[in-house]
């Protein structure tokens, strides 16, 4: 299969790509969080394609992706208040809702589970294709399973060149980190998956938010998983990865005395570090994430720095506190590291 690369600043190239998806085709399209591996949502075939580009597990479900809020009322089976108030509130934008599927929905998408994930995306570009193509597009995050998820156009073409018909390039993803996945399918709105939407944000709207206890730790094998997501590693380089635990100096002493101790065990190190922290390192190998007092910058930052690490066979991260975005990032490092913590 021929992968053709297109501009979304050109009109002609989106409605190219929304001729491919409604003949079946899959199309790689920016959005705000990362890009995505788009396919016809209500289409078997289609989305049965999404998942063998991607050698993906078939019972992980996918998210919807629509343009539309009123979309909802015809992809749930019927449109909670808690629902409606979150997607006026925080749509068009980096936040996924789970509730009841709709009869209509292929089981491929939602892997057999009687819920959908729907989420309509701020980038301008995804939501003219969602549009266009006139269907929900199924979107998985559009790197090769168990890669981090694809920040440009230029990731997404090293994991599927020659596997999907089409990327629309839209420049680099603002917030850089999947969206936050809150299910209002069970008793009490629960976090699945945080992102760039925050806890508080969320519970400004709903009140009580729980959130689901794998965040954090590995997901534990004899539970079932709220999210199957939860279940697979994730995000991982071909090098280790260590999340280098503390605040500001206490890390960076940390970071460098690791460095030079897994130096000598003959080991090539990298440092996925904040800039205020890099005079500390001095000429050991840094790709710096951004300012540790700028969450979004390291969030911004993590995925496209995870990509360069192939080269090295230790590579060590700083962390953040784990709140508010940063609860995020430390979400998608944890499970880069397979919960390596020094
Ligand atoms: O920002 C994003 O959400 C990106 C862009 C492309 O929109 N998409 C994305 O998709 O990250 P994916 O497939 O990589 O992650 C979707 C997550 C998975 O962890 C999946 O298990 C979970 O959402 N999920 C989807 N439907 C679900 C459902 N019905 N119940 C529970 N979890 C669900
Ligand atoms: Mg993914």
């Amino acid at each position: 299969m021929n992968t053709a690369l297109l501009n979304a600043s050109d009109k002609k190239n989106i409605a190219a790509c929304a001729d491919i998806i409604r003949r079946g085709g899959t199309v790689a399209f920016p959005t705000e969080t990362v890009y995505g591996l788009g396919a016809n949502g209500l289409s078997s075939p289609a989305v049965n394609s999404i998942f063998r580009a991607k050698g993906r597990p078939s019972d992980n479900p996918l998210i919807l992706h629509i343009s539309d809020l009123r979309d909802m009322y015809s992809l749930f089976l019927e449109v909670p208040d808690a629902a409606l108030a979150l997607a006026q509130r925080f749509w068009p934008g980096p936040l996924t809702i789970i509730c009841r599927k709709a009869k209509h929905i292929p089981n491929e998408v939602t892997a057999g589970l009687d819920t959908v994930a729907l989420r309509m995306p701020a980038n301008i570009y995804a939501r003219q294709l969602i549009a266009e193509s006139g269907v929900p597009l199924a979107a998985p995050s559009a790197n090769r399973s168990g890669k981090p998820s694809p920040t440009e156009a230029q990731h997404v073409f090293q994991d599927m060149n020659g596997r999907i018909d089409a990327i629309l390039d839209g420049g680099k993803c603002t917030v850089g980190l999947e969206s936050t996945v809150i299910s209002l399918a069970g008793d009490v709105p629960t976090i699945l998956r945080p992102g760039a939407v925050t806890k508080d944000q969320l519970s400004e709207v709903l009140g009580t938010v729980l959130t689901a206890k794998s965040i954090l730790e590995p997901h534990d094998p004899n539970t079932p998983a709220a999210s199957p997501g939860m279940k697979y590693k994730h995000y991982a380089p071909n090098a280790e990865v260590y999340a280098v635990t503390g605040t500001g100096d206490e890390t960076g002493a940390k970071v460098t005395a690791a460095y030079d101790s897994f130096t000598q065990q003959g080991k090539k190190c990298v440092i996925l570090g904040s800039s205020e922290n890099a005079p500390l390192y001095g000429e050991r190998s840094l790709i710096t994430l951004g300012s540790r007092y700028e969450p979004s910058e390291f969030c911004a930052s993590l995925f496209s720095a995870l990509r360069l690490c192939d080269e090295y066979d230790i590579v060590l991260c700083e962390t953040l506190p784990p709140e508010g975005i940063g609860l995020a990032y430390m979400n998608r490092l944890l499970r880069a590291a397979g919960f390596k913590r020094i």
